[in-house]
C-alpha cells in the first residue's frame, strides 16, 4: 500500500464524517441508523480528536443532551426525527427533555473525553479546560448510575438488561438468556434493518421479538431503574461493559487530578477497585479467558466472543493471565483472513457474515489492541491494527468484515469505522504508549 493511497483513504475517512454530520453529531450511517448513538459518538470524538478537537468536544456535548436526570446517558439521542428506523420514540416511550432510547451503551464516553482533553491541550484549542470540566461532571455522573443501577448487589460487575446495551446485540453470548425471554410483544414490530441490509445479516425475527418484548417490559416499568432491576427477565452481569467502565474510571481518575475534587478522586479510586477486583474474579484459567455472569441463572456464559477478552483494557494480567490470553487469541485469528473474530471459527455458533457471530468490527480491534499494548502484547496489538487498517484499505468503511474473506458487509460509509481507521493507522506504527494512553 503506498502513501498516496494511504492519504487518499484518510481524506475518505474524514469526507464520510462530514457526510455524516447532522449538526454537531454525526449519525453511524446514513439511514441504517440516523439518530445520535452512544458509544459510536465516544469513538467518533476520538477519530475528530485528530484534526479538529472543537469538533470532538461538540460529539460528547450533543451525546450529553441527552443523559437523563438519573445521569443514565441513552444508547440513542433521536435529535432530529428520522422515519428510517425502527424502534423509533415513539416505541421508547420515554420522558427526558428529548427524546431518547431508554437503555444504555459501553460507557466510553470518560476514555474519548480524555482523549479530547488531551488533544485539546496539545493543538491549543481556546476554552478546553472548561468543556472538559463541565464532560467530567457528566461522565462522574454516570458512573455513579452504573454503579448504582447495573450493581446494586455491590458485586464489581455492572449488568446489562438488554442485549442492546452490549454493543454486540446478536452475540452469541446472550443465546441462553435470550431464549428464556417470551416473543410475546404488545409494541408493533416494524422492522428497518432489513429493508436496508440483506436479512442473512441482521438478527432472526424471533430474536427481534424478544429484543422488544425487553423494550414493552421496561417500558411499563416506567423506566424507572429499580422496578427494571426488580422485573428484568434478562439480566447479565457483562465483561465487556464492566472493563469498559472501568477503563474509563481510570481515565477520570487522571481527569479528576485536574478537575476533580479530593472526594470526587476517592470516589473514583473506590469505584476503580470496586470494577478491577469484580472482573478478576471472573478469569477462567481453563478456558483462558474471562467470562460474563448471567444473574439470573447464576451461571457462567460460557460462548466464546471478543467480549471474554475486553478486561484487557483495564486490567494489568500477571504472566501466566498474559501467556494464556495471547495464545488464545492467536488460535482465534488462524486460518482468517481478518482478525480477530467476534466469535471463534471453532465455535458451532460462528456465522462469518451475521451480525456479531463471527465479524470483525474495527472499534472492538482498537479496544483490544488498545489493551493487549496495554498488558505488553505490542506486537500481537499492531498486528491487530495494521489488520484492520489494511481490510478498511481494501473493502472500504464498512459497518463490519467477514473475517474468512476480508469482504465488507452491513452498512457502508459508517462513521466510526472511518475514525478506527485514523486512529490504528496512527497507532499501527507507533511505539508502545503504556497503560491508560489512548
Ligand atoms: C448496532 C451495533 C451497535 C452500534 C449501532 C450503531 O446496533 O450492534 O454496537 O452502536 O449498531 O452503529
Amino acid at each position: 500500500m503506498n502513501d498516496m493511497t494511504r492519504f487518499d483513504r484518510e481524506g475518505e475517512a474524514r469526507a464520510i464524517l462530514a457526510r455524516n454530520d447532522r449538526g454537531g453529531y454525526t449519525v453511524p450511517t446514513d439511514r441504517l441508523y440516523p439518530f445520535q448513538w452512544n458509544w459510536d459518538s465516544a469513538f467518533v470524538a476520538m477519530g475528530f480528536a485528530l484534526f479538529d478537537p472543537d469538533r470532538a468536544y461538540r460529539e460528547l456535548e450533543r451525546l450529553a443532551e441527552g443523559q437523563w436526570d438519573d445521569g443514565m446517558i441513552p444508547h440513542i439521542v433521536f435529535h432530529a426525527p428520522s422515519d428510517t428506523y425502527f424502534p423509533g420514540p415513539e416505541v421508547w416511550g420515554t420522558r427526558h427533555r428529548i427524546a431518547t432510547s431508554g437503555i444504555t451503551q459501553p460507557p466510553v464516553f470518560g476514555m474519548a473525553l480524555r482523549h479530547v482533553h488531551e488533544a485539546a491541550v496539545k493543538a491549543g484549542l481556546p476554552g478546553a479546560d472548561e468543556r472538559t470540566r463541565v464532560l467530567f461532571q457528566a461522565a462522574l455522573r454516570s458512573h455513579r448510575w452504573w454503579l448504582r443501577a447495573r450493581d446494586p448487589e455491590g458485586l464489581g460487575l455492572v449488568a446489562i438488561l438488554h442485549p442492546w446495551e452490549s454493543g454486540s446485540d446478536n452475540s452469541p453470548a446472550w443465546d441462553v438468556a435470550l431464549a428464556r425471554v417470551p416473543a410475546t410483544t404488545t409494541t408493533v414490530i416494524r422492522r428497518k434493518d432489513t429493508g436496508h441490509v440483506d436479512a442473512s445479516m441482521r438478527p432472526r425475527d424471533e430474536d427481534y421479538q424478544r429484543f422488544i418484548h425487553l423494550v414493552d417490559t421496561y417500558r411499563d416499568c416506567g423506566w424507572d431503574p429499580q422496578r427494571q432491576w426488580a422485573s428484568a427477565p434478562f439480566k447479565i452481569a457483562d465483561v465487556q461493559m464492566t472493563a469498559i467502565l472501568a477503563r474509563a474510571t481510570a481515565d477520570l481518575m487522571h481527569l479528576a487530578e485536574t478537575f476533580g475534587t479530593s472526594e470526587e478522586r476517592s470516589e473514583l479510586a473506590d469505584m476503580h477497585q470496586r470494577l478491577t477486583e469484580g472482573l478478576a474474579r471472573r478469569w477462567r484459567l481453563e478456558l483462558s479467558r474471562f467470562v460474563s455472569l448471567d444473574l439470573i441463572s447464576g451461571e457462567d456464559v460460557e460462548a466464546p466472543t471478543q467480549a471474554c477478552f475486553m478486561p484487557l483494557v483495564a486490567l494489568h494480567l500477571d504472566d501466566a493471565q498474559r501467556g494464556a490470553v495471547t495464545t488464545e487469541i492467536e488460535r482465534w485469528r488462524q486460518g482468517m483472513v481478518v482478525g480477530l473474530p467476534t466469535t471463534p471459527a471453532f465455535s458451532p455458533a460462528f456465522e462469518p457474515k451475521r451480525y456479531w457471530r463471527g465479524p470483525v468490527w474495527a472499534v472492538v480491534n482498537w479496544l483490544l489492541a488498545d489493551g493487549l499494548r496495554m498488558n505488553g502484547a505490542e506486537d500481537l496489538a499492531c498486528q491487530i491494527e495494521r489488520g484492520t487498517v489494511q481490510a478498511i484499505e481494501r473493502a472500504g468503511f464498512c459497518e463490519y468484515f467477514d473475517p474468512t474473506t476480508g469482504e465488507g458487509l452491513g452498512g457502508d460509509s459508517f462513521s466510526w469505522t472511518a475514525a478506527a481507521y485514523m486512529v490504528l493507522r496512527r497507532r499501527s506504527g507507533a511505539p508502545a504508549t503504556g497503560a491508560g494512553a489512548t
